[in-house]
């Protein structure tokens, strides 16, 4: 097997050179083959202004592993980083690399040829070595979320996935416990919408504990193994999407993992629950009421409005496991999508959590946007006959209606929503995004919790 060597060049526009400066824009990529055998291949980068611009960094990366990519070789790119630069430069460029040259190819077919994009540091760059493990380890992260959201509901489901954190996470300090049976008293969501499934649900805690003395973080994910809406049947031409439901699980296993490889002083617990939301016999139906772990009884207007209901649970149990603080993560809601779509997530809760996560996500980068949780508005969900409903049949705004939802189950804590309907998965591959799974939550989440560590 020969391994092309391709020597990255990222230029910013002041940089002189006789490249023009418009293909100097952040994340343009020019390709200049070798001619001779003797000669070597370049791809120039552009990475726009000299701005500190940490996004336009990883988007360079990406966008140069992307074209690596479609040169159907076995390519290793040799960065060459720019005169000024520093470590954390090559840190953000390392990491939108790596997460740019992600590819999901279990099932492709015999003929598929899979080929290598890797990466390594001019000889003259060794300095950036320490840069360039930290954005390995926060690549292998990322793409190990990647790997379970991508996954198909044939092949995962809550077993299966319990399975692959215990093998990943098996040689991290975070330990995992598996909840299910009769142990799932306390998940009333997470059993009615099990009910139709071919698999039995399960939940699972994850605990990362290094600093006894911190205040406990949990980080919560919605694990929908897949999505068919239930009795409340989805339609459309193509449905596969619906098996990244668990996109928030899959980011909670991500940043556990992420916090552990990097040695960070936490006090975190992730909670997941896992089942499929299938119209299968004995499965929910609309009108039925379901009684949670606190007492409160939710009508169950609708039963494709499943992911608030095993997010109570989880709720519910990191509150009474003592948690200060908690985010989850949740593909929760179409209207998100409609709201900020595909690049930008929703986050919701109480001001504090809401402006670390945006101040983090512009560290980390993901992008989200703050968005009002209207109190005024929580009538909506009031029932005709049980304490609360899941959803509300009158058009308006889904994805407020379902933080609402969530904040009557985040007692005693201080909490923040992410809703990652849009930002979860891209058909479209951009960036440091191929096509598929994004890991949208994995860096965040783990930078909330060691944030949390430090300051809260
Ligand atoms: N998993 C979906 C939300 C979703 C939609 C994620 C599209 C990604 C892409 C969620 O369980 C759902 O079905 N939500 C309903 C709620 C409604 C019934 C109140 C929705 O958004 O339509
Ligand atoms: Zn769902
Ligand atoms: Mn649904």
């Amino acid at each position: 097997m020969r391994m092309k060597n391709v020597k990255l060049l990222p230029l910013y526009e002041d940089t002189a050179c006789a490249l023009p400066v418009t293909e100097r824009a952040a994340g343009k990529t020019t390709l200049f083959p070798a001619r001779t055998p003797e000669e070597e291949t370049v791809l120039a980068v552009g990475l726009g202004a000299r701005d500190g611009n940490r996004d336009a960094v990883r988007l360079a990366g990406g966008n140069a592993a992307r074209l690596l990519r479609t040169l159907e070789e076995d390519c290793e790119g040799v960065l060459k980083a720019p005169a000024g630069a520093d470590k954390e430069w090559a840190e953000d460029f390392c990491e939108g690399f790596l997460l740019g040259a992600y590819r999901f190819d279990r099932w492709r077919g015999e003929s598929f040829v899979r080929h290598e994009v890797t990466l390594s540091l001019a000889a003259e760059d060794a300095g950036y070595a320490a840069a360039f493990e930290r954005a390995k380890v926060t690549a292998g992260s990322v793409c190990f979320a990647r790997d379970l959201v991508n996954e198909t509901p044939g092949t995962l489901y809550a077993q299966t996935m319990i399975d692959r954190l215990r093998v990943r996470l098996g040689d991290t300090p975070v330990t995992v416990e598996q909840i299910s049976g009769d142990g799932l008293r306390d998940f009333a969501g997470l059993r009615a919408v099990s009910r139709g499934g071919h698999h039995e649900p399960a939940a699972a805690v994850l605990r990362y504990c290094t600093d006894e003395n911190a205040p406990l973080v949990a980080l919560i994910g919605k694990g929908i193994t897949f999505d068919m809406g239930g009795m409340n049947l989805k339609s459309g031409r193509d449905l596969s999407g619906m098996r990244m439901d668990m996109g928030g699980a899959g980011a909670v296993a991500g940043a556990m993992d992420l916090l552990a490889r990097r040695g960070v002083k936490a006090n975190v617990i992730g909670v997941i629950a896992l089942t499929e939301n299938l119209p299968g016999e004995g499965a929910t139906l609309p009108g039925e009421v379901v009684l949670f772990a606190d007492g409160t009884t939710v009508q169950i207007s609708n039963t494709d409005a499943e992911g608030r209901l095993l997010l109570a649970d989880c709720l519910l149990y990191a509150s009474r496991a003592g948690a200060r603080w908690a985010v989850d993560a949740a593909t929760l809601t179409g209207n998100m999508v409609q709201a900020l779509g595909k690049k930008v997530t929703g986050v919701f809760g109480e001001d504090e959590a809401v402006s670390a996560l945006t101040r983090l996500a512009k560290e980390c980068g993901e992008t989200v946007w703050p968005m009002p949780m209207v109190e005024e508005y929580a009538d909506v969900l009031k029932s005709d006959y049980a304490d609360m409903k899941n959803s509300v049949a009158e058009p308006g705004p889904g994805a407020i209606y379902a933080a609402l939802f969530l904040h009557h189950f985040a007692k005693g804590m201080e909490w923040a929503h992410l809703d990652i309907a849009g930002t979860a998965d891209t058909h479209k591959p951009w960036s440091c995004y191929p096509a598929g799974a994004t890991g949208a939550g994995v860096r965040l989440m783990a930078a909330f919790a060691a944030d949390r560590a430090m300051n809260g």
